[in-house]
């Protein structure tokens, strides 16, 4: 998407889903995702966080995480949200997430202007609102072996097709299966 005109960072999705296509429960637990995310297989979490400059989250994502302590990110986190006030963050998170209400557009242009060039987009609706817009160069996707037959989706509804090259699929002794997408324009 960057043009000299408007320079916009590069966006990346790391993400997992049930074999069925879910990445919460209806009310947006991830237990199944939890219970089964063995520290004994490197998924390349890691690796993938080392070239991302920051992350830009839903306002669901970040209601899910908001609870984890410790706070798993060491980059910026940039959560995008109508509903919730930007003062509304807490003091412990304070200078570690920022809340924006502003569309992807913008954000990514802000993003930019303060040096980020790679950024980590997460959550469902939100990765679904980038690829509609193009914004999302490369998705790397884990499906864990479990149906859960409701829930929040990864994708959803697309104007028109959007194609991507598969880059590579690497499966995993646990049963975990990834495969990394490139978005084509
Ligand atoms: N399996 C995994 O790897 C994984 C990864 C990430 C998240 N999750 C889980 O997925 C759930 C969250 O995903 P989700 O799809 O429900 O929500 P989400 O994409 O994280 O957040 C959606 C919300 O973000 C706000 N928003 C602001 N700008 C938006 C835009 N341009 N497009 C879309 N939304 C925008 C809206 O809230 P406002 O009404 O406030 O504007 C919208 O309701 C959580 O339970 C989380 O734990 C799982």
């Amino acid at each position: 998407m960057s043009d000299e005109a408007s320079p916009l960072p590069s966006c990346h999705v790391f993400i997992a889903q049930s074999l069925d296509g879910f990445i919460a429960r209806p009310d947006g637990d991830i237990d199944w995702l939890l219970a089964r995310d063995t520290s004994r297989e490197d998924h390349g979490y890691t690796q993938f966080m080392a070239r991302i400059d920051a992350i830009v989250m839903g306002r669901g994502t970040y209601e899910k995480v908001v609870e984890f302590d410790p706070w798993p990110y060491e980059r910026p986190v940039v959560v995008l949200s109508g509903s919730l006030a930007e003062d509304s963050v807490p003091e412990r998170l304070v200078g570690k997430v920022r809340i924006l209400d502003r569309s992807p557009q913008e954000a990514l242009a802000g993003l930019h202007a303060e040096g980020c060039r790679r950024l980590y987009v997460d959550g469902g609706k939100l990765i679904q609102s980038f690829l509609r817009r193009g914004l999302i160069d490369d998705l790397v996707v884990t499906v864990v072996p479990v149906l859960l037959g409701a829930g929040r989706p990864l994708f959803g509804a697309v104007d028109s097709d959007v194609s991507l090259a598969h880059e590579s699929t690497v499966s995993f002794p646990s049963g975990l299966v990834q495969s990394r997408y490139r978005v084509l324009r």
